[in-house]
């Protein structure tokens, strides 16, 4: 990074606000970078006497730090991975354990696509195995507005446009052009505020305690540097019940198997359990 950029973030960082050690610092570059382009500056030096002139800058630029673009069934092969193979190892599991509920845990949800998705999933899947499981979902973010976003559960046409058919007309209500989830699915999630990195709470105070079957961590990790990471990745794993299943995306695949701890399932999707128990038992859906 260059002398100029380091002044930069470090009088971004002064605001106390957020730490920004935290963040990758190729993110925190391309990040100054769409900023100067956004305000048409050219060089950080210029940057600095903005920032100067415009107190309202720095928050500015903080929370464009905060990127939460999510899609429904974002990773098309991770939900069938979840649909057709881990639910069907799970739910006998979770029988013979003498349980009536499959937890999941949707860690930085955005606007709740994620959450859904998984909702319609699981909806579909309890339904059809006929076995009484049902499901609860608890979605967590850092930022209260995506959260509002999420609680509402309310869509354009453009958002949904991954559902499957039968998904649109059992999940959804709504005309044109703004969908909105159903009362009944809606009520199997409980979105609430959970800081990865900062809350004492390992995970959202209100799932009361861990032991998650699904942990869904996606398009999160890759904003941070290797340790904030790797402090991620050991708090989520601690909160995966041992036989549960660890989803993150295709980009963060490498850093997961690289951060020990968990142990890829599938080549064709990024999906992982808890490495000691895939040494114990080898896989499903090679
Ligand atoms: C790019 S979105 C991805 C959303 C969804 N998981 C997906 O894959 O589509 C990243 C989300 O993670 C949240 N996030 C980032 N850092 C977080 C943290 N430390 N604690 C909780 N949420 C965080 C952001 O606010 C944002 O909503």
């Amino acid at each position: 990074m260059i002398a100029a950029s380091q002044t930069v973030l470090r009088e971004l960082g002064k605001t106390g606000q957020r730490d920004l050690s935290a963040y990758d610092e190729t993110f925190l570059e391309k990040s100054l970078e769409k900023r100067l382009a956004h305000l048409a500056l050219p060089g950080a030096a210029e940057y600095l006497k903005f920032l100067e002139a415009n107190p309202g800058e720095k928050e500015v630029f903080l929370d464009s730090l905060i990127v939460t673009y999510s899609e429904f069934f974002r990773e098309p092969f991770t939900f069938a991975f979840l649909e057709k193979l881990a639910l069907h190892q799970l739910i006998p599991n979770i029988q013979r354990a003498g349980r009536k509920e499959i937890r999941a845990w949707s860690a930085g949800c955005a606007a709740g696509q994620e959450a859904y998705s998984l909702a319609m999933v699981l909806d579909e899947v309890s339904t059809a195995s006929e076995s009484g499981i049902t499901y609860r979902i608890f979605a967590s973010d850092h930022c209260k507005t995506v959260l509002e976003a999420a609680c509402a559960g309310s869509y354009e046409m453009h958002a949904i446009q991954n559902l499957r058919l039968s998904q649109f007309q059992a999940y959804l209500t709504g005309d044109h052009g703004q969908f909105i989830i159903i009362p009944r699915l809606r009520e199997h999630v409980d979105f609430s505020f959970h800081d990865l990195v900062e809350d004492a709470a390992f995970c959202p105070p209100a799932s009361i305690y861990g032991d998650f079957d699904l942990i869904f961590c996606s398009n999160l990790l890759m904003y941070y540097r290797t340790e904030v990471r790797q402090f991620i990745l050991n708090r989520l794993a601690g909160c995966l019940s041992p036989e549960g299943y660890f989803f993150c995306s295709e980009a963060e695949r490498a850093w997961v198997k690289q951060a020990g701890g968990f142990a890829e399932v599938t080549s064709f999707a990024p999906v992982f359990q808890h490495s000691s128990l895939r040494r114990n038992t080898g896989g499903i859906g090679r």
